[in-house]
């Protein structure tokens, strides 16, 4: 276990970072970031591999979906605390101990707001009401266990001896970790460091708690706001895998902690992230929510290690560190190598998915082999985002209620309008249709659509090659709305038709998914 009450009570003053992941809780806020169950919780083992030291695996007490997740998750990690959010009621906090309590190491996070705004409009009640109501949760909380976090929503823009008063009854009352966030994305680095200093200074009893922050990227100043943080004595950061959250997002885990080890001679702070992780993890999440990594994003977009200048080129070649302050391997990315072929054997199969941070059983590696050489009977050089690609889509997929089975198409501007003959399996029985379409990729979601009987809006089409070369494969994503629902689906093939049959089918799978969780 990573993290007991002795050292979750070190406070301050110890130098290490915890790092709180909050990606299956604020990161599903983000728009289209949605998971499933199984979703939510091979991400939550892939957090566990990175090292992260609390993963917040949901808001139990939202819905049935977020309680089921939050209990599935606390029962499947046992490396990192589990923490569960809720309000400052009981019923939450009860709500969230029974999703909970079967973690190895739980959390109960309760938040309440603080700062004049959301006192007076949203919960309207008093600033002594809100005293009351944080004190008395925090004794409830922590009668059922001794690790329990308190939140000060809109921490930055409470009033400070009224925030200061807030964080010392909490403290009192039980909370080992005390979270200041800036919930708007309003605050500025200097001013963040400042009230991180105040408390410090100001509230008795703060060294038995871990100070921690929580920072929203409204004004793109996440990361420096919760770095400015920890240099004020701040010892734990929530964050997010590629920064999605409500809104703009929420602090980039990969950002914030490559910045404590390239810079550690500034911070003089460590954290336990196993930073080679930290690429197999942004891609894992990319795949599953559907939302590419923005190619210039720092640390893990496409772009962050290419030197696209004559002379940094050079400069690089002749020695890395001119224009380099870091090494792509760090962060677990390997370059775009030719790595496998048709004579490849299960070996070297097998030690390029360990490298690219999955660990599959021996089922599984037959399966990805059977399928690395199928795609080498068509495509001459198989590089590192090809095996991935058949590791998300052939181990990775979610049970199927519907199978695409075959897909013929038939396209160009002949007089024949394009056409899409499918033949899919629906729960056990095959069945097979034509259908035409304006163009191919319309034929083919026609056809697909009327087959299942189910007709969801296409919210978002984006294909991209996986690789380069004219035989690379084509990777298509697609996201589809019912109702209140929205499922994003991806599929991976060297022809992009049926990368685009296979992304549907995987949408209308995974929205038949959310529908039916959401109804248990
Ligand atoms: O942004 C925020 O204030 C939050 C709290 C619930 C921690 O997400
Ligand atoms: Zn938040």
């Amino acid at each position: 276990m990573k993290n007991d009450d002795s050292t979750v009570s070190r406070g301050y003053q110890s130098d290490r970072v915890y790092i709180f992941d909050t990606t299956l809780r604020d990161g599903e806020q983000s728009p289209g970031a949605t998971m499933t169950l199984q979703e939510k919780v091979r991400l939550a083992r892939q957090l566990e591999l990175l090292g992260v030291d609390i993963i917040e695996a949901g808001f139990p007490a939202a819905s049935p979906g977020d309680f089921e997740a939050v209990r599935a998750v606390s029962k499947t990690v046992t490396n990192c605390q589990v923490a569960g959010l809720c309000r400052a009621v009981a019923a939450d906090i009860d709500r969230a101990w029974e999703a909970l309590k079967h973690a190895a190491n739980p959390r109960i996070h309760v938040f309440l707001a603080t700062s004049p705004i959301h006192m007076e409009h949203k919960l309207r009640k008093t600033p002594e009401q809100v005293l009351e109501m944080a004190k008395t949760a925090i004794l409830h909380a922590a009668s059922l266990t001794k690790n329990v976090e308190f939140s000060a929503e809109d921490a930055s823009r409470s009033e400070l001896p009224f925030l200061a008063k807030v964080v010392e009854t909490v403290i009192d009352a039980g909370a080992t970790t005390v979270n200041i966030p800036d919930t708007v994305g309003y605050i500025q680095p200097e001013e963040y460091g400042n009230i991180i200093r105040y408390l410090t200074e100001n509230v008795k009893n703060i060294n038995k708690a871990v100070i921690s922050v929580h920072c929203h990227d409204d004004l793109g100043l996440a990361v420096a706001n919760s770095l400015a943080a920890v240099k004020a004595g701040a010892r734990q950061i929530e964050c997010t895998i590629n920064g999605i959250g409500e809104r703009a997002g929420n602090t980039a885990m990969d950002e914030v902690v490559m910045n404590l080890n390239v810079r550690h001679d500034y911070y003089q702070c460590s954290c336990g992230i196993i930073t080679e992780q930290i690429y197999p993890t942004a891609r894992t999440l990319s795949h599953i929510i559907g939302m590419p990594i923005p190619a210039n994003k720092a640390i893990v977009g496409a772009n962050a290690f290419a030197h696209e200048s004559g002379i940094h080129q050079d400069g690089v070649l002749k020695c890395r560190e001119t224009y380099e302050i870091m090494d792509a391997a760090a962060i677990g990315k390997t370059g775009n190598d030719m790595v496998l072929g048709k004579h490849s054997g299960r070996h070297a199969i097998k030690a390029k998915v360990e490298e690219l941070g999955y660990t599959l059983n021996d089922d599984q590696i037959t399966i990805v082999s059977d399928a690395v050489k199928k795609l080498a009977d068509i495509k001459k050089e198989i590089f590192s985002e090809d095996v991935e690609a058949i590791v998300l889509e052939e181990i990775f997929r979610m049970p199927d209620k519907f199978k695409l089975k075959y897909l013929q198409v038939h396209a160009g501007n002949g007089p024949i309008p394009p056409n899409a003959s499918v033949i899919m399996e629906i729960n056990g029985e095959d069945k097979q249709l034509h259908n035409f379409g304006v163009g191919p990729i319309d034929a083919v979601f026609n056809t697909i659509g009327t087959i299942s009987g189910c007709k969801p809006d296409l919210e978002q089409f984006s294909v991209n090659a996986i690789t380069g070369g004219t035989d690379a494969q084509g990777e298509v994503t697609v996201r589809l709305r019912r109702n209140n629902y929205t499922a994003i689906g991806r599929g991976a093939d060297p022809d992009i038709l049926v990368a685009a049959g296979k992304a549907y089918v995987n949408a209308l799978n995974r929205l038949a998914k959310k529908v039916e969780e959401n109804h248990a």
